[in-house]
């Protein structure tokens, strides 16, 4: 019988600090998606031109700094210089766009839990991965429950296990290209994935009852409505990333 991993961590989990309360992927945001009792954060990860991990969703800078272009064109000291924090509202102007580094630090002090979305910059896929597991390797205390690494780039995965086997991953899905799963499962079990991170709308009770029986954990983004929440609770899915930190709370 196959024996389901382990999963040490909160099934409420606060995606890019805030949802949409603070800038994402702010320290900022963190700080207030921790102030509504949530202790895991998602985060997305991606290399400066000198290999700094730094916090970024888009690959372009314009939505959510002051500035345009590829962010991993740019050096960590040019983009530590930026406002990562008018773009959402003006009692976040100035706000820093902090390293990977800076995060897991505040998470390791805080007793709290952090996921890590490695998400490179086209073609620095196992590179993006590789120094990611490098960074924990170096800071990440051995007797601190680990963070989860998750990604939608099977390459992005593989360079960390290269480095990190022991820290856990998640494969991140958005469709399924053979419309059932059995192919992204079937990539997660290569990867030695501890868990599936689907959108919300990819799981039904069978779904989660394969991925169970194969071993691995269960997990949706990015769920924002009470009804939905409720629907993959009652399917059996594990853990839940949410923007809605003013919405659920992180005790149920
Ligand atoms: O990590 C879950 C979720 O954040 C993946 O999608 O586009 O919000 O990074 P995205
Ligand atoms: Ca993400």
């Amino acid at each position: 019988m196959t024996t389901l991993a382990a999963w040490p961590y909160p099934r409420w989990v606060a995606h890019r600090g805030a949802g949409k309360l603070a800038p994402e992927n702010t320290m900022s945001a963190f700080r207030l998606g921790a102030t509504y009792g949530y202790r895991m954060f998602e985060c997305d990860a991606k290399l400066s031109s000198d290999g700094v991990l730094f916090l970024m969703h888009d690959s372009d800078l314009r939505r959510t700094t002051n500035a345009q272009g590829t962010g991993s064109d740019r050096s960590m000291g040019e983009l530590a210089q930026l406002d990562a924090g008018s773009w959402h509202s003006r009692s976040f102007a100035g706000e820093n766009l902090p390293t990977l580094e800076a995060l897991a630090r505040w998470c390791i002090a805080n007793h709290l839990h952090l996921n890590v979305e490695i998400k490179p910059t086209e073609g620095q896929e196992e590179a993006t991965g590789r120094a990611t597991g490098e960074l924990m390797n170096r800071i990440w205390p051995e007797d601190v429950v680990p963070p989860l690494f998750t990604s939608f780039k099977p390459d992005a995965l593989r360079g960390a296990r290269a480095v990190a086997p022991h820290i856990p991953r998640g494969l991140l899905v958005d469709k399924f290209a053979d419309g059932t799963g059995e192919a992204a499962l079937n990539v997660a079990l290569e990867l030695g994935c501890v868990a599936m991170v689907l959108n919300h709308a990819l799981w039904d009770k069978a779904l989660v009852q394969r991925v169970h029986g194969a071993g691995l954990r269960c997990s949706s983004y990015t769920v924002n409505d009470e009804w939905e929440a409720a629907r993959l609770l009652d399917i059996g899915t594990d853990a839940i990333i949410t923007d809605r930190v003013d919405l659920f709370s992180p005790a149920a």
